[in-house]
């Protein structure tokens, strides 16, 4: 590492920073309500529109499919228009989908408003880690940029309790327009928050960048870093989607693409979104037992995802994504015996509680690696000028492998047994692992600009070791 970073200390830091980092974060529990609401709500709408099983999966993955349509759409947005005014036009987008959805009486109208719903997601997804990590100073950005995925964590179990709630009475519409009291704080807020300062120095608005950085930085001079900055701007030309296609991008992207793919080829969606289901494999038949399991499940993801938080930036991001996929694969696999020996074990308890155990631990090893470090490093490894649009595609793959795995999953079980489809799980965790040691940089404590010379310079990735003694 060359010249060391001029950004200020922590002890620089405004109170200013921490809510507009907690006000982005927001996005995050539109992201997690909206994986989660439909769970719920799918067997009213189900009765109501008087759904065949094929269109009920459509009904349930339109939204991915909106997801994967706002992940190719907000790249180009993010460079364009500018990190915060995406956010903005996702959420005026979320509420829109959301109108739409409640007043929808016909299956095509509710699937116009999943898609809208979807397509804001996608957008929000990786802009607000991207937002985030360009506010936030380098020794705290692992935990702020975390955040985003702390909340989506406490949308998925918010949702749950809703759907509880309104599951009584059958009103999917409430459900659904629950939805609309964060997306409207996330508007309002990013009205009044600044721009990004790195995206407003690549626009040659290095004034307006300077203003930013005073009031997040609780410093009049801010001269070291925006000079650290302007000089890495200044190094590149405007960015195209063809420079995605440089040398000196192949293994960022490679690492960026991996991440995404191997985040949801290990299996976390299909407890996210089957739980209540693979409970009943397991033998707990009482709606109140799989009830109260999920509820389980949605509070270990976010319990552990808050340690996350707190670790990132102390431990490292390879510590956590190291430890957490060995925990996967060894939850897994232990779910996958308890399958297995299912039909010789006398009594489902038994095996009921294993299968609690086991996807208890596995979820918890998910967030506190997988879940959090993938959203984190790609806000990280991206050089400025192409960093929505790189983004962009590692967020297209992530929704993509999403899509995939949601639409397999009770197929595979049927075809592999429930063992085999988690044992297959497994054996994908194995290759994360071993991809992750060999292939993802250290970037704790780091700032943007240096992590950039790092990738510029065509070092490979395991040689970036992060700093030292930073967070403390
Ligand atoms: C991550 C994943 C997402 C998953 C969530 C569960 O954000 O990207 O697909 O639903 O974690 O906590």
């Amino acid at each position: 590492m060359k010249a060391r970073s001029k950004e200020p200390r922590r002890s620089g830091l405004t109170r200013f920073v921490y809510i507009a980092v907690a006000i982005a974060a927001i996005g995050g529990i539109l992201f997690g309500y909206d994986t989660g609401v439909i769970s719920g709500a799918i067997l009213f709408i189900t009765g109501e529109f008087g759904l065949s099983p094929t269109l009920e999966e459509v009904a349930t993955s339109s939204v991915l499919v909106g997801a994967i349509l706002g992940a190719i759409a907000g790249g180009l947005l993010a460079d364009r228009i500018g990190r915060r005014r995406s956010i903005i036009a996702a959420s005026a987008v979320f509420l829109a989908g959301t109108g739409i959805v409640v007043a929808a009486t016909a299956l095509p109208v509710f699937l116009v408003g999943r898609v809208l719903i979807g397509m804001a997601i996608g957008v929000a997804s990786f802009v607000v880690p991207l937002y985030i990590s360009e506010i936030a100073p380098s020794a705290l950005r692992g935990g702020m940029v975390s955040l985003n995925q702390l909340f989506i964590t406490l949308g998925i179990l918010v949702s749950y309790g809703v759907d509880y709630l309104f599951s009584a009475t059958g009103d999917w519409r409430a459900m659904f327009a629950f939805g609309a009291v964060p997306a409207t704080i996330l508007l309002i807020g990013m009205f009044l928050l600044p721009g990004s300062p790195r995206w407003l120095v690549s626009r040659h608005r290095s004034d307006q960048a300077a203003d930013v950085l005073r009031k997040i930085r609780g410093t009049s001079d801010v001269s070291g870093e925006l000079d650290d900055i302007e000089r890495s701007v200044g190094i590149q030309k405007a960015g195209s989607w063809s420079d995605l296609l440089a040398s000196a991008m192949r293994m960022p992207l490679i690492v960026g693409l991996g991440l995404a793919v191997l985040q949801q080829l290990t299996g976390i969606n299909t407890v996210i979104y089957y739980a209540p289901t693979i409970f009943q494999f397991a033998g707990l038949h009482s709606a109140g037992a799989s009830i109260a399991a999920t509820a389980g499940v949605g509070a270990v993801n976010v319990l552990t995802t808050a340690a996350a938080v707190i670790l990132v930036d102390r431990a490292g991001r390879r510590p956590l994504l190291l430890a957490g996929i060995a925990g996967m694969v060894v939850s897994l696999a232990v779910l996958g015996a308890g399958f297995a020996l299912g039909g010789t074990v006398q009594g489902g308890n038994l095996l009921g509680l294993i299968t609690a155990i086991s996807l208890m631990a596995y979820v918890a090893s998910f967030a506190i690696g997988l879940g959090p470090v993938f959203w984190l490093l790609i806000a990280e490894i991206y050089p400025l000028n192409v960093r929505g649009r790189a983004m962009s595609v590692a967020t297209i793959a992530n929704w993509a492998a999403n899509f995939f795995i949601t639409l397999t999953f009770l197929t595979l079980a049927g075809v592999l047994g429930r063992a085999g489809v988690f044992w297959l799980y497994a054996l994908v965790g194995i290759v994360a692992w071993v991809f992750v040691f060999r292939l993802v940089p250290e970037t704790k404590g780091l700032t943007l600009e240096e992590i950039e010379e790092h990738f510029r310079a065509g070092r490979h990735p395991r040689d970036l070791k992060g700093a030292s003694g930073q967070a403390d």
